[in-house]
């Protein structure tokens, strides 16, 4: 299929780019580099062996995504592009609502003008809010979030789900992300956030390479297997390999719209995840045990049935195989992809 990859040069875009060229896809990506950056396509081109054509703009803009609909055919969308910094977003939310959602709202016109009728969307675990039993389960309602930026996720899966449902042909697949971490093993592309990290496993890479003094641990006092949040960890090559199995499963899909959560199915504690990176790096790593992190939930993590059963994926990798991977990656890039 030729595919339109919305936010593809971002950290998982790249990833499923890749993984859709492997898999005999074409790419075209759009980007508008709100939170990337323009020099990971020659590292995507020199590990494809392929040109990738690339639009730069923003999405928000319904004339310029119509105009890229009118002139150019897709068979199908995976839409990443998205503001996704939870804590931002209570500081900007209408900057979060207006980004996220009108950049959809601006592809589904265009899609629906031009009979594009296959969607992946990038949702995430966020919608299950704060009192889903765990493991979370794709039935699960109401869903709900509790910042702006888990609300957009609800949002475009309410909007998707509506639009779906009244129109011919249409196949949505709503892939919801645990916790991505890792990299590709060529150490070529990464997680590269812009400025401090949010999440843990980018900040554990940031203290084994020098740029942090110390992991702070949120809370040790959790009910969990050793105090600390548990989460379910996914590396990013089993999330594009999920992106590409829940494309291909699009035309033979027989509901409009389907809910998947993308998976291990296991938690993993703060500290084993850091013990893991230290076996990676082959020495300790500096931390100090702080105060909980406001929001944050004790363990949460996913039942991974549905994908497995339906799409026939599962994620593969382990959790020694993430902090390896993102240790090639860090060391070899400690500052991430060069500006360009
Ligand atoms: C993981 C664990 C922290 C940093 C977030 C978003 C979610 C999704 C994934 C987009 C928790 C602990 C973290 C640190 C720490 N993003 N931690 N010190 O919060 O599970 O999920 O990213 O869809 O929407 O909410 O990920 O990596 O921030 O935290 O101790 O410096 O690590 O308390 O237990 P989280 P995270």
């Amino acid at each position: 299929m030729r595919v339109l990859v919305s936010g593809g040069a971002g950290y998982i875009g790249s990833h499923t780019v890749l993984a859709l060229l492997e898999h005999g896809h074409d790419v075209v990506i759009v980007d508008d580099f709100a939170n990337s950056k323009p020099t990971v396509l020659g590292r995507l081109e020199t590990l494809s062996g392929k040109t990738i054509p690339l639009h730069a703009f923003d999405l928000t803009d319904a004339d310029k995504t119509e105009h890229l609909f009118a002139s150019e055919k897709f068979d199908a969308v995976i839409h990443f592009a998205g503001f996704k910094a939870v804590g931002e977003s209570v500081e900007k939310p209408l900057d979060y609502y207006r980004n996220n959602l009108d950049s959809t709202f601006s592809l589904l016109r265009a899609m629906t003008r031009h009979g594009v009728d296959k969607l992946v969307f990038s949702s995430s675990a966020t919608v299950y809010g704060d009192t889903a039993p765990v493991p979370y389960h794709e039935d699960y309602e109401p869903l709900s979030a509790s910042s702006p930026y888990g609300r957009t996720k609800v949002m475009i899966e309410r909007v998707l789900t509506d639009v779906a449902t009244i129109t011919d042909g249409f196949r949505v697949a709503l892939l919801r992300y645990f916790n991505p971490v890792g990299a590709h093993p060529s150490g070529m592309i990464g997680e590269d956030p812009q400025g401090i990290p949010n999440n843990l496993m980018p900040f554990i890479a940031q203290v084994a390479v020098g740029r942090r003094d110390k992991l702070r641990v949120f809370g040790d006092d959790y009910p969990t297997k050793d105090g600390t949040g548990e989460r379910d960890y996914i590396h990013v090559m089993d999330l594009a390999a999920g992106h590409v199995a829940a494309l291909e499963h699009l035309p033979t899909m027989d509901e409009p719209v389907r809910a998947f959560n993308l998976g291990t199915g296991e938690g993993t504690s703060v500290l084993e995840l850091l013990h893991a990176f230290e076996r990676a790096v082959g020495h300790e790593l500096p931390y100090e045990v702080v105060e909980r992190r406001a929001g944050d939930l004790p363990a949460y993590w996913a039942d991974p049935t549905r994908a497995q059963q339906e799409l026939g994926w599962q994620a593969t990798h382990t959790i020694d195989d993430m902090c390896a991977d993102t240790w090639r990656w860090q060391s070899e890039n400690p500052n991430g992809f060069p500006e360009g």
